[in-house]
């Protein structure tokens, strides 16, 4: 009890949602989408969400219910020689992804701002002056240098706006799930919601938003054919729900004894997919608008990431007839909210694994990690910080997470009765369940996701060792890159042999 525990399920389904629901569904899943054939990616989208994405979400679910405890605490009671199999998550993706994930919600936080600035009288939005929002964006906002090895300088403006972020996520972290992430996800979340659904119904109204939906969900069959589009299919499937993190374990953990899991997993999951798919139209209704403004085709503007959100995305705002800075102060607020939520379930995990395995104590731990979390930061803040992030990014990626992913399916899978985990989902939900699913549950732990996640790995391996990642440097690559998947990963071992030096309280229910 004395860890704390959601006070809802709604609670917890927002915040199991919350973390999904991130800047991977706004400006990753639309443009993969529109690349990979339309309205054709949802089925092999749609495949991989059944094949990979529900059954893995229930299978972290399970292990964090069953033992009630973080990744580590859980890994370790499956088997006490795999519990940096716990650590290695939580440690890249809280010093590694989080670190810049945090800074470009400062970027999106500060884009908010220049919009709310613009409504003032005489303001005007500031990618409009000058040489329009390219340059801004990546000369005067982020001063981009020419390489990862040339740092440039740090910009004062994006400092002060991580510093914000981070000291947000402190204050909602150093409170227990119940008073921290739960509230703050009770008001976030159905914010989100309102927001994203404005900007969709706004985004429909203007010319050219029907061409632009038609590009984005028409189907191109024949793309089925490519076996990149499945590739794509189940990356992004897999960051998406933020399974592989070490976060829905910690946060199954804090669940009454008495749930429904396998409920609770459709329902975050459907909600994920459906959310990207919805926000898919808000993004590309403005794409339509601006290319009929440009006289340009709708696949000249469709870009991913940073492009997306920083160039395409102002440019367009820039062209609306009026309220200008309200649109692009509702599209900026609301990737920041969406992001938040995001950023604070890391924390979360990170901080329930230090709990339950040293039992240090909660405000010590939150502040320790904010302290070191921003000053991380701080190196993607400066001129090359675009550069190392996409590094990182790709790295952790393709990587990190599959890894994860493989070896929690093949361990459980093979190694761990998963017969104990479908005993331990039943009896959380008073015995009550079909005969049926646990088939195509098992199937999926044991043979698809592995072959799945296998199959991607290899051919990300293959790919980069044909040619180097975006043309980087290879020092660049195999000292950012690998060195951060190597570095946490040895990280993950230390962590390891200094928690057997600790005293293990016994977990219950084994
Ligand atoms: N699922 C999120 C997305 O789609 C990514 C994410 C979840 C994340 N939790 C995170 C990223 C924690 C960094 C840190 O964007």
């Amino acid at each position: 009890m004395e860890r704390g525990g959601w006070k809802t399920n709604t609670g917890f389904l927002l915040a199991a949602i919350g973390s999904a629901v991130g800047l991977g569904n706004i400006w990753r899943f639309s443009y993969m989408c529109y690349k990979n054939g339309g309205g054709a990616f949802l089925i092999p989208y749609l495949i991989a969400l059944l094949a990979c994405g529900i059954p893995l979400m229930i299978l972290e679910f399970a292990i964090g219910h069953k033992f009630r405890a973080s990744a580590p605490k859980s890994m370790h009671a499956v088997n006490s020689e795999w519990e940096w199999l716990g650590w290695w998550p939580v440690l890249f993706v809280m010093f590694g992804i989080e670190l810049y994930y945090c800074v470009v919600i400062a970027w999106f936080g500060l884009y908010a701002v220049f919009s709310l600035k613009s409504m003032l009288p005489g303001g005007v939005l500031p990618w409009t002056q000058g040489g329009g929002p390219e340059d801004f964006f990546f000369n005067s906002f982020l001063g981009l240098t020419d390489g990862p090895f040339t740092i440039g300088a740090m910009s004062l403006p994006i400092i002060g706006m991580t510093v914000f972020v981070w000291l947000l996520l402190w204050a909602i972290c150093v409170h227990r799930v119940e008073g921290g992430v739960e509230r703050a996800c009770k008001i976030f979340m159905p914010l989100l919601f309102l927001l994203t659904a404005v900007l969709v119904v706004w985004g429909l109204t203007l010319d050219g938003a029907g061409e632009g939906i038609k590009q984005y969900l028409q189907p191109d069959w024949t793309k089925l054919g490519d076996v990149t589009i499945w590739r794509d299919a189940f990356g992004q499937i897999f960051f998406s729900l933020s399974i592989g993190f070490g976060i829905m374990i910690a946060y199954a953990s804090y669940l009454p004894k008495q749930t429904n899991l396998v409920r609770s997993a459709f329902i975050t999951c459907l909600c994920n997919c459906g959310f990207s798919v919805f926000a898919g139209f808000a993004v590309f209704s403005v794409l339509g608008f601006m290319a009929l403004q440009q006289g340009v085709d709708v696949g000249d503007v469709a870009k991913a990431g940073p492009g997306l959100c920083f160039v395409t995305y102002p440019q367009a705002i820039a062209l609306l007839p009026a309220f200008k800075g309200l649109f692009g102060f509702l599209f900026f607020f609301s990737v920041f909210i969406a992001g938040i939520t995001s950023a604070m379930s890391i924390i979360e995990a990170f901080a329930s694994a230090a709990i339950d395995k040293f039992d240090w104590n909660r405000t010590k731990v939150v502040t320790a990690t904010c302290i070191l979390g921003l000053a991380g930061s701080l190196i993607f803040t400066t001129g090359a910080g675009l550069f190392w992030l996409d590094i990182i990014d790709h790295f952790l990626n393709s990587y990190g997470l599959m890894v994860v992913g493989l070896l929690e399916a093949v361990m459980i899978g093979w190694y761990y009765r998963i017969d104990h985990l479908h005993f331990h989902l039943t009896d959380a939900n008073q015995g009550a369940y079909p005969v049926s699913w646990d088939i195509w549950w098992e199937w999926s732990v044991k043979f698809v996701a592995p072959v799945a996640l296998g199959s991607i790995v290899a051919w990300s391996i293959m790919d980069d060792l044909k040619t180097p990642y975006e043309g980087y440097p290879t020092q660049a690559l195999v000292l950012l890159g690998l060195g951060w998947v190597i570095g946490t990963f040895l990280l993950s071992g230390i962590f390891s042999m200094y928690s057997k030096h600790t005293q293990q309280p016994d977990v219950e229910g084994l």
